[in-house]
């Protein structure tokens, strides 16, 4: 009897890196369009009906000169609109002064805080703090505003049926010129302040050597709520944060900020961040009715996302995505030779905050390398039992995101409390949008809006998912004119909106 021997993986990566890199891609092209029967492989429920928006890099490049980092890509905002088992796709960069500046004149005028110069060296760039606000992060529909939302500065408000730029936006008069506004709002969605409406709540952050973290809060209808200062000692990067009903809870990742390079010229901002595996990394406690802050400490590590926070007796519950070091911005490697080996996989963590010992315990919920993390919209700032990210197709290292992970966190931990739905070896994944069933009742009674790069056919598709049973594959696939480069954040809202024909 023969037997074929198992042949020896010598490669175990799941995907090609060229298929990888194409994904980043300048995208020169804005369209509107009803996608034909053709493009729509499968079924759309015909009860999800909405607008998904989402934003990212569009351009890699400005006028051929590639851009040190897609953190610093204009933003491209995509809107699909799905009704009655149709879908209309459209795209559209938005208009920021620095997009406009930059593409008439057909060259880079401005420095990225990611490291992207102006040409020159260091004596183009000699003093030049004036970024670009690149409106590149996150896009949300709320108090009927549709806003591009981008950390460093104000939002640009959109037109949601054309996604035309109007303006930057002040949420009236509650922003000043130029004020920070993050990319990552929350929307509580049972506010008791507020005899449980929904609520939007955001912030941000002006750092220096002391930082201080401005909250804001808004009704449905836009109108500001509350706002709050507070100050805490040291540089901040905080690009996220989680809520609770009752408080806003935030990491301070165990950075120094030396903004000598960037003010000489030498580098970018994200290159003069260095983490300090010496330091605690800080938790902030916010009470959002403007009490005083609580801080705890735990071990470095560095966060960009949290997936969920909830308090549970003593206890507050944080899950957030860790790394166990913040990959520097190096200078003069193209991210797109990025040796992911060498950089730490982010991991799904909870961290167990004792509020009356004071005491930070944590546990890893997941291994596999993950970020982009989402869940059912009524589970924010309570205990929950489902969550979705992306994830590598591998189940260890760092990879490229080519998989999204259903998590029950209730469950013990088995392999049977995970389900993945992977588009590996040619497909990229990124964040997935939960979006919930009309009348369901179960917390993942409902769909995931996966919009995916297919590196086979250089374009990207909507993959539409039951989040019940995400390893059935998607329920229907809606193929796109062309490839949207890989994207940061988006969000879905029940209003259909399409451009007048
Ligand atoms: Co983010």
């Amino acid at each position: 009897m023969t037997t074929t021997p198992t042949p020896l993986r010598l490669d175990p990566s799941s995907y090609r890196r060229d298929d990888w890199q194409r994904g980043y891609q300048s995208q020169r092209q804005e369209s509107a369009q009803w996608l034909s029967e053709d493009a729509i492989e499968g079924t759309i429920p015909p009860e999800l009906n909405g607008t998904f928006f989402r934003n990212g890099p569009g351009l890699l490049d400005i006028g051929g000169t590639p851009i040190a980092h897609p953190f610093d890509g204009d933003g491209m905002i995509n809107a699909i609109a799905l009704t009655n088992g149709r879908a209309h796709f459209q795209n559209r960069y938005v208009r920021t002064a620095g997009f406009v500046a930059e593409q008439n004149a057909g060259k880079l005028l401005y420095r990225g805080v990611f490291g992207t110069q102006k040409p020159g060296g260091w004596l183009a760039n000699i003093f030049d703090t004036n970024f670009k606000n690149i409106a590149n992060t996150n896009v949300i529909y709320w108090g009927g505003k549709l806003l591009a939302l981008w950390e460093g500065s104000q939002p640009h408000r959109l037109d949601p049926k054309t996604l035309e730029t109007i303006s930057l936006e002040d949420l009236d008069g509650t922003l000043a010129p130029g004020e920070a506004f993050a990319a990552h709002p929350r929307v509580d969605p049972a506010c008791a302040a507020d005899g449980g409406q929904p609520c939007l709540v955001n912030f941000g952050v002006k750092a220096g050597l002391s930082s201080t973290i401005h909250t804001f809060e808004f009704a449905p209808d836009g109108t500001l709520l509350r706002r709050h200062a507070r100050s805490i000692p040291g540089f901040a990067f905080m690009h996220d944060m989680a809520i609770t009903p009752r408080y806003s809870v935030f990491c301070q990742n165990p950075v120094t900020f030396n903004p000598l390079p960037m003010l000489l010229g030498f580098s970018g901002a994200g290159a003069c961040i260095k983490f300090d595996p010496k330091s605690p990394t800080k938790i902030y406690l916010l009470p959002r009715d403007g009490g005083e802050l609580e801080i705890y400490e735990t071990d470095p590590c560095f966060i960009f996302h949290h997936a969920n926070a909830y308090e549970s007796g003593e206890e507050m519950i944080l899950d957030s995505i860790c790394y166990a070091n913040f990959p520097t911005v190096e200078e003069n490697t193209s991210y797109l030779d990025v040796d992911f080996d060498a950089l730490p996989p982010g991991e799904l963590w909870r961290f167990r905050i004792n509020r009356s010992t004071g005491q930070v315990r944590r546990t890893v919920l997941e291994s596999r390398c993950c970020e982009f993390p989402s869940l059912h919209p009524d589970r924010v700032g309570r205990p929950y039992r489902y969550l979705y990210s992306g994830a590598a197709a591998q189940p260890s290292g760092n990879a490229p995101l080519q998989a999204v992970i259903k998590l029950d966190l209730e469950a013990d931990s088995t392999p049977s409390d995970r389900q993945i739905y992977s588009v590996a070896p040619r497909g990229f994944t990124g964040e997935p949008v939960f979006v919930p069933r009309p009348g369901g009742t179960a917390e993942d009674d409902g769909w995931l809006l996966l919009l995916v790069y297919e590196s086979a056919q250089h374009r990207s598709s909507l993959h539409i998912l039951k989040a019940q049973d995400i390893e059935a594959g998607p329920i229907a696939k809606l193929n796109l004119p062309y490839h949207i480069p890989y994207g940061l954040h988006g969000s879905f809202t029940p209003e259909v909106f399409i451009p007048a024909s």
